[in-house]
Parts: structure tokens; sequence; C-alpha cells
């Protein structure tokens, strides 16, 4: 099907009155809506893994077994997203949630941005990568003040190899995110995707199930995914950061 701009323009306006006429709305995202910060997806062209192997270089295992060689790839994603501002599309998921039309956003992302754009209600399904962990003592610090001079950083206490907060594939999600998360996508009545490609479990598993409790899937994105025309109820194809801000344009008119 062709889109065109009237029936763009007709579904922001849908997606406006689903947001107003929803009992409780969440938002997941991923790597897409991170991408107008100037931060790489992972799986578009030219996204993150077209570079680096996600197996050979995102997996746990590989992190313990040549922790010198993935703090390479670290080092270049961190210092991405250490420069990287907030997007009009974080700054209209902050704007619905101080309007107090969106309980929470369940986020894939490890960079921050949600939260910087003033969005307070946010799971970080994946970690956030402004803290550095030690997993031998339990030694916390805040990555902002790693000078990357040297790398891979050690911990001061007992000088094991320092790792982002983040969740590596093969390794378990936090169990009280997990708990939040299926929470709040068994009790909302709308949830928002937006930049994710759906694939990666258990955080795709958050918008089958909403639905499976009822709930209204909207799909945010410059192209479809695995859950459109499966489990989303529309796609609204584009951008995030030109998407977003006409939808909540659309809800100031009805809550105006
Ligand atoms: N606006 C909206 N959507 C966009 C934009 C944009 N400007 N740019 C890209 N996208 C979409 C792509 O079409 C794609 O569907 O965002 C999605 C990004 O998908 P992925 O790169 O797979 O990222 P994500 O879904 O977040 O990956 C999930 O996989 O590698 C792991 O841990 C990593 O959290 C990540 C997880």
């Amino acid at each position: 099907m062709k889109i065109t701009q009237d029936n763009k323009d007709a579904l922001i306006k849908k997606a406006a009155k689903d947001i107003v006429d929803s009992r409780k709305t969440i938002a997941l995202t991923g790597a897409g809506i991170s991408v107008e910060s100037g931060i790489p997806d992972f799986r578009s062209a030219g996204g993150l893994w077209s570079k680096y192997d996600p197996e050979e270089y995102a997996h746990i295992s590989a992190f313990q077994s040549n922790p010198e060689k993935i703090w390479h790839m670290l080092k270049e994603m961190m210092e991405l997203v250490l420069g990287a501002e907030p997007n009009p599309a974080h700054s209209a998921l902050a704007e619905l949630e101080q309007m107090g039309l969106l309980s929470s956003v369940i986020t894939q992302n490890v960079d921050g941005l949600h939260q910087r754009a003033g969005s307070r209600e946010v799971i970080e399904f994946h970690g956030s990568n402004q803290w550095l962990v030690c997993l031998e003592c339990g030694y916390r610090q805040e990555a902002a003040s790693l000078s990357f001079e040297v790398i891979p950083p050690r911990c001061p206490r007992c000088s094991s190899i320092l790792k982002p907060d983040v969740v590596f594939f093969g390794e378990p999600i936090p169990w009280e995110v997990q708990t939040r998360s299926f929470e709040e996508a068994g009790t909302c009545a709308l949830v928002l995707v937006v930049g994710t490609s759906a694939v990666v479990y258990p955080a795709a598993g958050i918008p089958p199930l909403a639905k499976q409790n009822g709930a209204k899937v909207v799909e945010i994105n410059t192209e479809p995914t695995a859950l459109t025309g499966f489990i989303s109820d529309y796609l609204i194809q584009g951008s995030a950061g030109t998407i977003l801000p006409k939808i909540v344009e659309e809800v100031r008119r009805h809550v105006s």
C-alpha cells in the first residue's frame, strides 16, 4: 500500500484520539527512537550489528573471554551516547507523561535519553550504560567519570575489569524490571511501540502480552516490523522525531 501523506495524517489523528481515550498508555521504545539523536540502531542498514557481529561482541561470554576487545566496541558506543542529546521523539513522550497521558516508558535503550528529556517513569529493560559495575565485588561508578584513556577500565577496589551496567546477550533481565514491565503491559489499554524491530525477547513479548490483555498496539517505525499486521493495530510509517511531536500536537488540541 502506498503511504500517502493524507493517510499518515489520518493515522496521526487516530493515534492522538486513541491516547486521549485510553485509560492507561505505555510506550515500548527501541534504538530507532535515538537514531535522530545520532546514535545508530542495530539492525537497519549501517546499524551497529552490520559493523560488529553481536555474537562476537555483545554476548556475555565474549566479554568474559576477551574484555579488552569488547571494550573497543563499548568505547565507541559510549562516546556516541555521551555526546548525544534527546530528540523531539523523546521530548514528545516526556510531554505525554507530564499531561498524565503516559504511564511509563519501557525502553530497550541504554542511552538514558528518555530521562534527560524529562520522562520520570522509565523502565530500562536492558540496563543503562550510564553506570559501570564490577562483576567480582559489586563496585559501581558513573560512566561519565571514565576517562577512556585506560581501556578496559579496572575496579579500584579489586582490579577486576569493569562492565557497563547493560544486559548482554546471554544475561538475564533483572527480575524486578521484568516484573514491572509485564505488569505495565498486562494492565494497559494502549502500547505505543516506537523504533524497535521487535525481534529480541523477552522485550518483544511486551506488545503481544498487552494485546492478549485487550490493549491496542500502535507502531511508529520507519518500516514494518515483526509485529506489523499481526500484533499491531496499525503502523504509522515514518521517523519518530517527526511523528511523535505531531501526535502530541493533536493530543493538545483534544485536551485544550
Ligand atoms: N524512527 C522510527 N523508527 C526508526 C528510526 C526512526 N528515526 N530509525 C530506525 N527505526 C527503526 C528501524 O526500522 C527498526 O525497526 O527502529 C528499529 C530498530 O531496530 P533494532 O536496530 O533491532 O533495535 P532494537 O529493536 O532496539 O533492538 C533490540 O537488540 O541488539 C539488541 O540489546 C539490543 O536493545 C537492543 C535489542
